[in-house]
């Protein structure tokens, strides 16, 4: 697995530009998005109220979720299929992993759990890690190996995907096509309902459109 990633680092793209490769845009601004939460973490003064450092965990839980499982639907099979099936296992195994990870965390409710310091650094340090891995090759590779029109073609299925992308850990459904899309789909209801609950129906507007 490759090293942490270093903070604010960006990856290196040449060949193509954001236009001809709006899948590789998408990802890293996501990605980006995943490490500014992380240092809002990090960045926590040590008097922060531990319900408002479990809410940011949960925060993470939920982009983790929705970005990893739109990769699991569209990122990896193209990546199986144009590029190379071991980085794509692999890749599967690190998100796989990960999951285990979030799935402890979400089940956490007490706040002044002292699990929740541990499992959130180890949430984050596998979420460099992972990011890192896709960035320094795998997407590099598949923008070089794919034409634009399947790229543009790909950033619109990613986009798509979000749509029913769950947004908790499900480490126990199926991580393959076909049954990976229908159980993840099956999933979304079950977990806005939950973060409802969890988050209010107000911070959660922004989900609605998933953008
Ligand atoms: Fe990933
Ligand atoms: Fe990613």
């Amino acid at each position: 697995m490759a090293t942490e990633v270093k903070r604010g680092a960006q990856a290196e793209f040449k060949g193509k530009s954001s236009s001809e490769d709006p899948l590789t845009s998408r990802l890293i601004s996501e990605h980006r998005g995943l490490e500014k939460l992380f240092q809002q973490y990090e960045q926590l003064p040590p008097d922060t109220d531990p319900k408002e450092r479990l809410q940011l965990g949960y925060e993470m839980i939920r982009q983790i979720s929705l970005h990893a499982a739109t990769e699991e639907m569209v990122l990896y099979p193209a990546i199986a299929k144009h590029q190379s099936k071991e980085d794509a296992e692999r890749l599967l195994a690190e998100t796989h992993a990960a999951q285990q990870v979030l799935a402890d965390l979400n089940a956490v409710s007490d706040p002044a759990d002292l699990r929740v310091a541990e499992l959130v650094r180890k949430t984050i340090q596998m979420t460099r890690e992972h990011i890192r891995d896709e960035e320094a090759s795998c997407l590099p590779h598949l923008s070089q190996a794919l034409e634009p029109a399947e790229l543009q073609r790909l950033a619109r299925q990613f986009a798509a995907a979000r749509g029913v992308a769950p947004t908790r850990p499900h480490p126990y459904a199926p991580t393959r096509p076909p049954w990976n899309v229908p159980a993840m789909a099956a999933a979304v209801p079950v977990d806005m309902v939950r973060d409802v609950v969890r988050f209010g129906l107000r911070n959660l507007k922004s989900d609605v459109d998933r953008a």
